[in-house]
């Protein structure tokens, strides 16, 4: 009998993990089988006690649940900890452990994948919602020389600075004109309508990376509005999902699989 894991959220239908861990189970030999579990707004709890009931041994966390997974684990890694959010759950004996494989996701994207240099950089990192705090304990641990967060509600940045600390600064989007960073990940939501966040023009250093935490089918809106300020290379998240999950099956299985032929795979499926 293989191991069951499960990607929980809601809505989940569109998850990829699904097929990723497939990929790494076949390739490591691993005896993995994994599911996807929507879970009622209401009722994540339930829905996690359940699985780790029927003999689940680990779970992904998505949106909208990845704050209520931090709270449910009453084991945490540090990153975890630091991020207050939750993405990958092992069912141990003793414990649930709760751990945050976002960020790593987004740092290995970077450096393995892009050749990207993080130490000494200028990091603009924009929105300041759930998705880009889960990020910041792995890039501010990258040791950059600056990593600003700007908002469009500056306040919620503002929060997020106060939170970590230096290097991490608060800006308005208006406020950055005049400044320049070499890598721009934007984890805003924007994508998803449509949109991509006003940054002034301008921001970009010779060189630049653009970077967007979303994916999907073409170039997103911030992208495209990123070739037009500048930027000099760009990447969706897609890499970074295949990241964050290597790191999640290595949490639950000691193994890392190799994440380029599963990349060139959804590639090729996009
Ligand atoms: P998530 O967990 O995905 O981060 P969230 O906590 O709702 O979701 O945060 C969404 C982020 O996207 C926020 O930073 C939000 O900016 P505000 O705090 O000002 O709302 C940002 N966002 C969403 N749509 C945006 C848009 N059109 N332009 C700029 N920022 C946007």
């Amino acid at each position: 009998m293989p191991d069951r894991y499960a990607v929980v959220g809601n809505p989940v239908a569109h998850s990829k993990s699904p097929l990723i861990h497939a990929e790494f189970a076949k390739q490591t030999g691993e005896p993995v089988e994994y599911g996807r579990i929507l879970a009622p707004l209401d009722g994540f709890v339930a829905t996690i006690e359940r699985f780790r009931a029927e003999g689940g041994k680990g779970a992904n966390v998505t949106l909208p649940f990845k704050e209520e997974a931090f709270r449910l684990a009453n084991r945490l890694s540090d990153r975890a900890r630091r991020a207050e959010a939750v993405n990958t759950l092992r069912f141990d004996p003793d414990a649930v452990f709760g751990d945050n494989t976002d960020g790593v996701g987004l740092t290995s994207d970077l450096v393995r994948n892009l050749g990207v240099v993080l130490a000494g950089a200028r990091i603009l990192l924009v929105g300041a919602g759930g998705a880009a705090r889960g990020v910041i304990p792995s890039l501010f641990d990258a040791k950059p020389a600056s990593l600003t967060v700007a908002n469009r509600t500056v306040a919620r940045a503002e929060e997020l600075a106060r939170a970590f600390g230096p290097p991490v600064v608060a800006r308005s989007f208006d406020a950055l004109a005049g400044e320049t960073f070499s890598i721009v990940v934007n984890a805003t939501s924007a994508s998803l309508a449509g949109d991509s966040p006003a940054l002034p023009s301008g921001i970009y250093a010779p060189g630049a990376v653009a970077y967007d935490m979303m994916y999907g089918k073409g170039e997103t809106p911030f992208l495209t509005v990123a070739k037009a300020q500048g930027a000099a290379r760009f990447a969706d998240g897609l890499g970074m999902l295949v990241e964050q999950a290597a790191e999640s099956f290595c949490i639950w299985r000691g193994v890392r699989p190799d994440t380029a032929p599963v990349l060139a795979l959804l590639r090729s499926l996009a």
